[in-house]
């Protein structure tokens, strides 16, 4: 498998890298966080980037680590909002220490990776590499905001959930590839066409990782399964459902999703129910398969001129096919 030859071309980096210093409670999270494990999607895309363009990947490596650092910067956080207890089937940074160390570690993370890509400096790209990061760490923050927000909205439609999570995750997949591109001086065109590619698989795999979690294997997920049920989170498994009530249902559906007292584990059965009547798991299916169908054809693009961009099916594969 392509992918797996990247990934461990990262994961050897991250093994060689302590992220441990002073002040030790500030850093020991970092490093906690980092060597968690985790599927390194982000940073494994961006080098077979890199490596597409005929770039080179130990050179790649920095901004591979800087998309690594910053996602778990954004994990640290997102579950310090989304309250979980668990992370890659252990205990979250908020839980694990508290609250107030899972912030100022995560900010820390932020301005790592910042660091981290003004390696960079003297690249005829760096300018373009900064604004596309940049561009990319601002809107997860839309997404993320978009996403609390909907907690508390009736009417929310697709089309608004579709922007949500291309902020949240798609962006970043996205910017990831297209760096990757810059480092190995594509053209502007070629970096597109790889950050087009990247928000289509990006989008898909967000619906999966919705999917996944209300459905997937509690063994396998590593994360608190039911949990996006619990905290009442506008997933399109919720819209799809909704959509499929009559008026006088919608309500009383509403309210069950908004209902914080109810036993955990029942309001999720009832909820999964629900999603299951409705066909709405079959329709998030749908939808994740047609990014993944659009996602495909960015890389024609590329094709001609760097035959080795096929190889992207491998990661395309290894992304939504995942149960983790
Ligand atoms: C989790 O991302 C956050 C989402 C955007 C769904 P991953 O599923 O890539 O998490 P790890 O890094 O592999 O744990
Ligand atoms: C994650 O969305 C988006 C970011 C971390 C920016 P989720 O809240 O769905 O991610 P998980 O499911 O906790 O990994
Ligand atoms: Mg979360
Ligand atoms: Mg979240
Ligand atoms: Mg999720």
């Amino acid at each position: 498998m392509e992918f797996l030859k990247y990934q461990k071309v990262f994961v050897d980096d991250l093994a060689g890298t302590d992220f441990n210093a002073f002040p030790e409670k500030l850093y020991e999270p970092v490093d906690y966080i980092m060597k968690l494990g985790g599927k390194r999607l982000r940073p494994t895309a961006l080098l077979m980037s890199t490596d597409t363009f005929n770039g080179d990947l130990n050179y790649a490596r920095h901004a591979a680590m800087a998309l690594e650092v910053f996602h778990n910067f954004t994990l640290v956080h997102d579950d310090i909002m989304d309250e979980a207890p668990l992370r890659r089937g252990k205990e979250t940074v908020h839980t694990k220490y508290d609250v107030n160390t899972g912030i100022l570690s995560g900010d820390v993370m932020l301005i790592e990776s910042y660091e981290l890509l003004f390696k960079y400096a003297d690249h005829k790209y760096f300018a373009e590499i900064i604004k596309c990061f940049n561009e990319a760490a601002k809107l997860v923050c839309h997404g993320q905001q978009l996403d609390v927000d909907f907690e508390e909205r009736k009417d929310v439609s697709e089309e608004e959930y579709l922007k949500m999570i291309e902020w949240k995750t798609a962006v970043l997949f996205a910017a990831g590839l297209k760096i990757g591109a810059l480092l190995a001086d594509a053209s502007l065109e070629h970096a597109q066409a790889m950050y087009d590619y990247g928000i289509n698989v990006g989008l898909a795999f967000q619906v999966q990782d919705d999917i996944l979690d209300s459905f997937g294997d509690p063994e396998k997920f590593g994360k608190k399964v039911g949990g996006d049920i619990i905290q009442g989170k506008k997933t399109l498994l919720v819209l799809k459902t909704l959509e499929g009530l009559a008026e006088d249902l919608q309500e009383d559906f509403l309210s069950l999703i908004n209902d914080r007292s109810m036993n955990e584990d029942i309001k999720v059965e009832l909820v999964k129910s629900k999603f299951m009547e409705y066909g709405a798991l079959d329709y998030a299916e749908e939808i994740k398969s047609a990014y993944r169908n659009k996602a495909a054809s960015c890389l024609g693009k590329v094709e001609d001129a760097f035959p080795k961009v096929s190889m992207f099916a491998d990661l395309t594969v290894f992304l939504l096919g995942r149960e983790v």
